[in-house]
């Protein structure tokens, strides 16, 4: 299956995401934990992509699906993957519609989660995350057993740097102008489908399973 999942930023993407791929035998690859990756590793790239994350807007649409085709390609995913963050603009939705034709491949099923705009800055506002394994936390919903620190290694728990009020409100804006019309986009291709994100995430994450069960 090859699966998208949509939604404002904190609306769960990346917590649904790992909490579904085993189940639906599919490889999670989230772009914003790539240029994250990048970012980590340094030199002129990591720079540059950190200022445009830091800032709340997007990195370049052909830079972005330059990077996904590679990564698919390379781990050989065409067959089995959920995308988290990617496509989040229409060019990127047509540049992916692209790569998957030129393999005569299709989408199966784009999973919207939906937020309001007072529940994502409550979630976004209590993140938490490990900048050595990548786990997340929340200060309310998700606590880690130890205040401040990671359960899996023990390493101290950071804001992630666009998590600042007036960050989180610029993506928020990105959201609307540049993603919000995927929702259009996939209806009218038929693959789009909603849930409502505002529930507890055992419940949410069956929500999502439910719409694949045969
Ligand atoms: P990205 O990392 O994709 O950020 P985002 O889309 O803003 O989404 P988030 O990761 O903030 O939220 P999420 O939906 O994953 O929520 P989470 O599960 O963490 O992108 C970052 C940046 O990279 C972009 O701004 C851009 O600059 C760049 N970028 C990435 N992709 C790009 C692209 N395609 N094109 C161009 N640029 C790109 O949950 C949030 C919190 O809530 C957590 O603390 C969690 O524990 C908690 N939580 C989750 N679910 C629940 C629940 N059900 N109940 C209570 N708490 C919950
Ligand atoms: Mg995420």
């Amino acid at each position: 299956m090859r699966l998208v999942l949509l939604g404002p930023p904190g609306a769960g993407k990346g917590t649904q995401a790992k909490k579904t791929v085993d189940a639906l035998r599919l490889t999670h690859v989230s772009t914003g934990d790539m240029f994250r990756r990048t970012v980590a590793d340094g030199g002129e790239q990591g720079k540059r992509i950190q200022a445009i994350i830091g800032s709340g807007r997007l990195v370049p649409d052909e830079e972005t699906a330059a990077v996904v085709d590679s990564f698919l390609t390379k781990q050989s995913l065409w067959d089995s993957f959920l995308l988290d963050g990617f496509p989040r603009t229409v060019p990127q939705a047509d540049a992916l519609d692209r790569m998957l034709e030129k393999r005569g491949k299709r989408l199966d099923a784009v999973v919207a989660i939906d937020l309001s705009e007072q529940k994502v800055l409550a979630r976004l506002g209590g993140r938490k995350s490990c900048p050595s394994c990548g786990n997340v936390y929340h200060d309310v919903s998700a606590p880690p057993r130890h205040t401040g620190l990671c359960d899996r290694d023990g390493v101290a728990l950071v804001t992630r740097e666009d998590d600042q009020p007036e960050k989180i409100l610029e993506r928020l804006r990105v959201y609307e102008s540049q993603t919000r019309p995927l929702l259009d986009y996939y209806t009218r291709s038929g693959v789009l489908r909603r849930i409502d994100g505002d529930a507890d995430s055992d419940q949410v994450t069956a929500r999502i399973l439910a719409l694949f069960q045969k």
